[in-house]
């Protein structure tokens, strides 16, 4: 895990973006250790309310100069329509950066970005990372519908190659987002790929990479209680280097992972040859 602080943000600015809210937050000190792929997470509803949990959010930006960090909120029930509500003025107690970021390249590469709806906000700063490595980068993005896209004009900042998918046709081709990925890879050379977005998406992002032999790494959204490895209930399980399966935790291991190694199939429950499965009785069956 990152080396992460916990303080009061304060909220700089509340931009609405289509679908989202993009909120600036002032957190001196935070930026300079975020990494791409690092996440945040926020308390709601005030010191006695019912919502006990803090919401995790992707970073999407972090600036070292301004000492402020974005994140990009899609509204889905009390929290993040608390968040999306609020103020310039108003403080919230954040959390950051925590997770382990994505792996760089080592040395010039291209990339392939493919994002699901806000799945593009931990990705557009990687790209940006992997074109100062002397990279190259292509971007898919992918939503229902064209509201629910984000980032386009930021991935067209980055490169020419940028394709936008949308389910309902409403802009770019029809289709998922998962629809154009092997043509995309073959078409411009890609040595990997990088994926964010819904599990079934990145359970095929990594299918199809895999059968075209090259590597990714995805961001996964799993569910997190605390988000700092204490819980386990973000587990998911990852074949090990050494062969061997176990779970292992999103919020600290994570939310980065090989999709090569996750266990897609299996998230859910307890596969018979996990490590320590007998000791748990095959719990979830
Ligand atoms: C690593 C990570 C990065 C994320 N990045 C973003 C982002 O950039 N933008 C964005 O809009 N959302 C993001 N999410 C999803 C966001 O955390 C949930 O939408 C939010 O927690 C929902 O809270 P709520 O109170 O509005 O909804 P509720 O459904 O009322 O939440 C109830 C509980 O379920 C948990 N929960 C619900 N949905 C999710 C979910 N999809 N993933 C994880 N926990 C969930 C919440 O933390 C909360 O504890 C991310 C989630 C994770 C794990
Ligand atoms: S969310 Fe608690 S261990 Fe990951």
């Amino acid at each position: 895990m990152a080396n992460p602080l916990q303080l009061r943000a304060e909220v700089l600015a509340n931009h609405v973006e289509g679908e989202y809210r993009r909120l600036v937050l002032r957190a001196p000190g935070v930026p300079e250790r975020v990494r791409p792929g690092h996440f945040a997470t926020l308390a709601v509803g005030g010191p006695n309310s019912a919502l006990l949990l803090r919401r995790p959010f992707a970073i999407h930006r972090a600036d070292p100069r301004a000492g402020t960090v974005e994140l990009v909120v899609a509204v889905r029930g009390a929290g993040s329509a608390e968040l999306a509500d609020s103020r310039p003025g108003e403080l919230l107690d954040l959390i950051a950066p925590l997770g382990t970021p994505f792996p760089l390249p080592e040395g010039p590469a291209t990339a392939l970005l493919v994002a699901g709806g806000y799945g593009a906000v931990p990705l557009l700063a990687l790209g940006e990372a992997v074109l100062r490595r002397g990279g190259q980068v292509g971007v898919i993005l992918g939503a229902a519908r064209a509201d629910r896209l984000y980032g386009v004009e930021q991935a067209r900042a980055l490169t020419r190659d940028v394709l936008v998918v949308t389910e309902d046709g409403s802009l770019g081709m029809t289709g998922r987002v998962t629809d154009p990925l092997a043509q995309a890879i073959r078409a411009i050379d890609a040595t990997v790929v990088y994926g964010c977005g819904p599990m079934p998406m990145l359970r095929e992002l990594s299918r199809i990479a895999l059968d075209a032999g090259v590597r990714c790494q995805v961001a996964v959204e799993e569910a997190m209680a605390c988000g700092t490895g204490i819980c386990m209930t973000c587990v998911l399980p990852v074949v090990g280097e050494d062969g061997v399966s176990r779970f292992v935790r999103s919020c600290t291991e994570g939310p980065v992972f090989d999709g090569g190694r996750v266990r897609w199939d299996d998230r859910g429950r307890v596969p018979d040859d996990l490590e320590g499965a007998a000791a748990m009785g095959g719990a979830g069956r």
